[in-house]
């Protein structure tokens, strides 16, 4: 399948998987590029650009296709080195890079200057907008069904990719509530050129993350997460679990003078408690609605070669026919039904 994703980037499949934290080292980047796919490093679950060098050139050594890193902007008051993080993925010959969080308007100049594509992950049309006349070479349009931060606009995909479509002239990937085949058509039916995963390629065998983590995935449906941080305007979508009920308390408590430092316990260092120790009652980690779509843990490899057959299926047949005037079977699930309670 050609779009102009695919060609942007150098890669065989229109799918790129979002970068996460704790979970986007090299072991699933280069799972994903070696797939066919665009795999990306989460930047800054690198403690230090030294380290970040180091992951870059561990996947360099696991992959030979095209891969990305992605940069998340954070609020001003931290004190992230992003022009030494910068210069480790100029120098590791990363030649795409997904930024997300603010805007990426201040290092577009050194990251055009080494030649890098850049994606940028954003939740409006405006932000969409604003990335395109910045220079970005493509936008990842994450909806309010997206694992992590929506934002605070609250539109679904139904509505937000369409409009993305009306307004961009840049291509767009679809992100937030991507899971399979009836995703990738849907979102190209919208307008978009591709899709973006991330709580999807969570639960796949090489996704570096305790298996209790990949278990609750499955386990889960689409009723399972829940908004935070409303009150902070720094909305996440996060998989319930007692540290987050313990957290929603909080802020049911506290309303609208909730602080960060309320909710501290139930959101600092909670990553590598759930990503490397299993802890799944530690607290807030981000995960997506489309985890009620999540039945299985396949490859990688098992589960892009997956979407793509089936997508051509759907498209070839499913779709054709109805302009065909053929009257056309309930599609096959695409894997097992799970078995509620
Ligand atoms: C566990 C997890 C951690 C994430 N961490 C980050 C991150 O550090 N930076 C970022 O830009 N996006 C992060 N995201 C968001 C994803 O890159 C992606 O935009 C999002 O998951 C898409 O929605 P989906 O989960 O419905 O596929 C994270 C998502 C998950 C599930």
């Amino acid at each position: 399948m050609k779009t102009a994703i695919t060609e942007l980037f150098g890669i065989q499949h229109p799918i790129i998987q979002g970068g996460m934290h704790y979970v986007g080292f090299a072991e699933l980047a280069s799972a994903v590029s070696n797939a066919g796919g665009l795999g990306i490093i989460t930047g800054l679950t690198q403690k230090t650009p030294e380290l970040l060098a180091k992951e870059i050139a561990r996947c360099r050594d696991m992959t030979d296709k095209p891969f990305g890193v992605n940069l998340t902007f954070l609020p001003a008051f931290t004190a992230t080195p992003y022009p030494e993080y910068i210069a480790a993925i100029k120098e590791g010959g990363v030649k795409v890079v997904e930024t997300a969080g603010r805007s990426p308007e201040q290092y577009m100049p050194a990251l055009k200057v080494a030649g890098i594509k850049v994606i940028h992950k954003c939740t409006s049309v405006r932000h969409s907008l604003k990335a395109e006349q910045i220079g970005c070479d493509a936008v990842s349009v994450d909806g309010f069904e997206c694992g992590g931060h929506p934002g605070e606009d609250d539109i679904p995909n139904m509505i937000l990719q369409p409009r993305a479509a009306d307004e961009l002239k840049i291509p767009f990937v679809t992100s937030g509530g991507m899971a399979d085949a009836r995703s990738l058509v849907a979102a190209l039916s919208m307008g978009a050129a591709g899709m973006n995963m991330g709580t999807r390629f969570v639960a796949t065998k090489e996704a570096p993350v305790h298996d209790n983590v990949k278990q609750a995935l499955v386990k889960a449906t689409e009723v399972d997460t829940v908004l935070i941080m409303r009150a902070l305007r720094n909305t996440e979508r996060v998989l319930k679990n007692k540290g987050v009920d313990e957290l929603l308390e909080i802020e049911r408590e506290k309303g609208a003078s909730l602080k960060i430092d309320d909710i501290r316990e139930q959101v600092a260092g909670v990553y590598p408690r759930v990503m490397v120790n299993g802890e799944m009652d530690a607290g807030a980690w981000s995960c997506g609605m489309v985890v009620g779509l999540i039945n299985d843990i396949p490859t990688v490899k098992e589960l892009i070669d997956r979407i793509m057959v089936e997508a051509e299926r759907i498209i070839r047949q499913r779709l054709l026919r109805f302009l065909d005037g053929i009257e056309v079977p309930k599609p096959a699930r695409a894997v097992a039904s799970r078995r509620l309670p």
